[in-house]
């Protein structure tokens, strides 16, 4: 890490499930940070690390050369950096985009900061609070060689760094991630559904699930949930899975893919918001497959 990124001061806009642990580790690593969020009681337990939380975004890009952003989309992205308090502030700034968006989207907000005179960078993250609050996210990079070379140092707080090409290519590699993610998740509670209505124990199916090939991790890390029916205090909320399948799905039309199979995935999704599960954790899959509706 150069001199200058290791004490770059950080503004940090969006305090909510990932940004909290993320600003942690940043300060961990030494990095002074300015946080700030839209609601502002979710940014002020920050200040017992040494976080400055300032009033407005603005404020806080004022303070820092460089800007990470974690915000839920790119709306509340638009709606937060190019607003005409901080539009004039990004030249000269880097901005580090670390929320799932569409590459179609990263690569629009790209052009506009770089009409600005800012320096866009997008670096998604693979893994949830607990990666967070260790440091063992993976970091997708989407940007030119240069400007990754600046902040890297920045981002290893975070994790592990891919570079994974140009902006865009970043946020395609965790659209295509969080693909599996919805995808897996569906099946998986949809396989437990079939084998429990037959009166299958939850162990054989388990145990042959995972001796065979198409076992992965995360079907044991969402069992407890499934099976005690609990998804409350949530990693990843049911509504941030939608939004990702939608971004894939529109995606995958631009490309002209045929996505037909998440499109049910997505109805599923769907579903489990209209069952109130929007603010849990999205192994709520489980009860839109066992169509517990009303
Ligand atoms: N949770 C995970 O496991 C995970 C993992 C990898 C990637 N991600 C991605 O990371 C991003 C953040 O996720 P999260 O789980 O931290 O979500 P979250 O807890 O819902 O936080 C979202 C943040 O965006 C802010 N926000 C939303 N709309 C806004 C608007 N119009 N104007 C200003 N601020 C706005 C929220 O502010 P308020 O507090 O005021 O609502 C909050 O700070 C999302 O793109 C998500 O898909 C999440």
């Amino acid at each position: 890490m150069s001199g200058a990124a290791a004490r770059a001061p950080v503004a940090f806009l969006g305090t909510g499930l990932m940004g909290r642990p993320m600003i942690r580790r940043l300060v961990q690593a030494g990095h002074p940070v300015i946080a700030w969020n839209r609601t502002a009681e979710k940014a002020a337990p920050l200040r017992e690390l040494g976080v400055r939380v300032a009033a407005t975004a603005a404020d806080a890009v004022t303070r820092a050369q460089v800007v990470v952003l974690m915000l839920t989309d790119a709306a509340a992205i638009r709606a937060v950096l190019l607003t005409d308090e901080v539009r004039g502030l990004l030249a000269g700034r880097s901005v580090i985009q670390m929320g799932t968006i569409a590459p179609s989207e990263s690569r629009a907000l790209a052009q506009d900061v770089a009409d600005l005179g800012g320096e866009y960078l997008e670096a998604p993250v693979l893994g949830s609070i607990p990666e967070a609050e260790a440091g063992t996210l993976i970091v997708m990079a989407g940007a030119a060689e240069p400007a990754l070379a600046r902040w890297r140092g920045l981002l290893a707080a975070f994790g592990g760094v891919v570079h994974a090409g140009e902006v865009g290519q970043g946020a395609a590699l965790k659209l295509a991630m969080n693909q599996l993610i919805a995808a897996e998740t569906a099946a998986f509670a949809l396989s437990l559904a079939l084998a429990e209505r037959e009166g299958v124990p939850v162990e054989t199916f388990m145990e042959v699930l995972r001796a065979s090939a198409l076992y992965a991790p995360t079907f044991d890390k969402k069992l407890e949930r499934m099976l005690a029916h609990r998804y409350g205090d949530p990693n990843f909320p049911t509504r941030h899975l939608l939004k990702d399948v939608e971004l894939f799905l529109s995606e995958a039309e631009r490309l002209g893919l045929d996505a037909g199979p998440l499109a049910g995935v997505r109805a599923l999704l769907r579903r489990a918001i209209d069952q109130g599960h929007a603010d849990d954790d999205y192994s709520s899959l489980r009860e839109a497959v066992l169509g517990r509706d009303g």
